[in-house]
């Protein structure tokens, strides 16, 4: 009987989609970063140029061009720490919400450069670590019925 049961699980979670797709992110994780020398490293790499971080004071270029795109604080959407270090590698795989499209794109190509060729995954980490510190995941409101009279 015993035997069957494992079996059994396998095929109700495939059937049911639970187990996670092989392309899923799920399992993927950087080591420990340092968010002071992350924080550093935002300076230094000139992420300011197009950012703000909420709760952070930077140098801000004056006159500058480009829209600021402003990171951390509450969001509507959960910020989760696959699509942080997404959005750092792979800028254009989604684009931030509430802006212009031509304030953070050109063309389909988001607006952000690559770093992935400059980037040591430690300094990744660090990065990830300060941005992550930063972000206020926003508790979910249920809605509320009041009686009706
Ligand atoms: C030339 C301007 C520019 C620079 C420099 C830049 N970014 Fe961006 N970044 C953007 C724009 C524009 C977006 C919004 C479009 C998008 O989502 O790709 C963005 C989006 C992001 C997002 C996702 C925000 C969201 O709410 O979805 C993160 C995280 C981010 N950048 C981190 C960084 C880090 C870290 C650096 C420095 C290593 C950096 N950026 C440098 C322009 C820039």
């Amino acid at each position: 009987m015993r035997l069957l049961v494992i079996p059994m699980a396998l095929v109700t979670l495939a059937a049911c989609g639970c187990a996670p797709d092989p392309k899923s992110g799920k399992g993927f994780s950087l080591p420990e970063g340092d968010p002071v020398r992350g924080q550093q490293l935002f300076s230094d790499l000139q992420c300011t140029a197009c950012h703000t971080v909420d709760g952070v004071q930077f140098e801000q270029p004056e006159n500058s061009e480009q829209k600021m795109v402003a990171l951390g604080g509450e969001k509507f959407s959960v910020v989760t720490y696959g699509e942080l270090v997404t959005s750092i590698i792979n800028p254009s795989h989604r684009f931030a919400l509430g802006y212009s499209d031509t304030d953070i794109k050109t063309g389909d190509k988001s607006k952000m450069r690559t770093y992935n060729d400059e980037l040591t995954i430690s300094q990744l980490s660090d990065l990830v670590s300060f941005l992550e510190s930063h972000y206020k995941v926003r508790e979910y409101e249920s809605t509320q019925y009041y009686p009706y009279y």
